[in-house]
């Protein structure tokens, strides 16, 4: 396809008090479907999502559907329409469901009728307090919080983490059909959910690209899986 990519990164260098932890991050996320970042623990994967929101100190320079974003504070990067799905969740436990729900929308006509459809589950358990939720359920609370808002790209950090495999797996169809509608930057690192989601793969080692490509094609190449992430395909299939 030759359309714009929605979101393009390039030369990203980020720094927590004063460290480096992004060393040099160039690559461009499509207008649609699912880009997966992958990388070993430690390697920049989640500080490069919060250099493009802008949370972290960051220099480079970060478009989204060609106009820059780097120097916005993260509000405006929101604004704009990023919506963040954090590593561990980060639902507010002593809320309920619909609370939590509540405080992320931004707009004028929220999504309400496609994240109910999404997560019926999470419709059922609307006055529950989404701390005493699966792990699982507050995923999909976290996920929904961002598809209620017309975003134009969602970042989103180990949905998968910590769940049960058949959770996995429910949460990995909820990003397919939330894929349709806005595309997806994916840090995971379970590779069935990789192989399964997304299209290209951008793997991150020791705060720079170190590879871009399809999919598919990495998970299917032993070695270079086991170059790249240091684990053999065959025992994560
Ligand atoms: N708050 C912090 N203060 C200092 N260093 C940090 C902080 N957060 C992360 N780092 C360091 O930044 C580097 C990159 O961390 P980051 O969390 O981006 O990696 P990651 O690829 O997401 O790892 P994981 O797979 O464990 O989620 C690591 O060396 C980490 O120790
Ligand atoms: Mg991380």
């Amino acid at each position: 396809m030759s359309t714009e990519p929605i979101l393009t990164v390039r030369n990203l260098r980020c720094s927590i008090a004063g460290q480096q932890v992004v060393e040099d991050v160039t690559f461009e996320v499509p207008a649609t479907g699912i880009t997966a970042v992958l990388g070993r623990n430690g390697v920049g994967k989640t500080s490069t999502l919060r250099g493009i929101l802008g949370l972290i100190h960051r220099r480079g320079d970060v478009r989204l559907g060609g106009e820059r974003i780097d120097g916005l504070p993260p509000h405006k990067v929101v604004q704009r329409g990023v919506g963040y799905v954090p590593e561990d969740r980060e639902v507010f436990a002593s809320l309920t469901v619909a609370e939590n729900l509540a405080l992320a929308e931004r707009q004028r006509n929220p999504r309400r009728e496609f994240v109910a459809e999404l997560f019926p589950d999470l419709v059922a358990r609307r006055d529950q307090a989404a701390g005493t939720l699966s792990g699982g359920q507050q995923q999909m609370v976290s996920v929904a919080r961002a598809l209620l808002n017309d975003n134009r790209l969602l970042l989103v950090d180990e949905p998968t983490k910590g769940l049960a495999p058949k959770i996995v797996g429910e949460v990995a169809d909820a990003l397919a059909e939330a894929s349709r509608t806005v595309p997806i930057l994916l840090v995971e690192q379970n590779l069935d959910v990789v192989r399964r989601l997304a299209k290209d793969a951008i793997v991150i080692s020791a705060g720079r690209v170190v590879h871009v490509g399809d999919a598919a094609e990495l998970l299917s190449d032993d070695d270079m899986t086991r170059r790249l992430l240091g684990v053999h395909v065959e025992a994560a299939a």
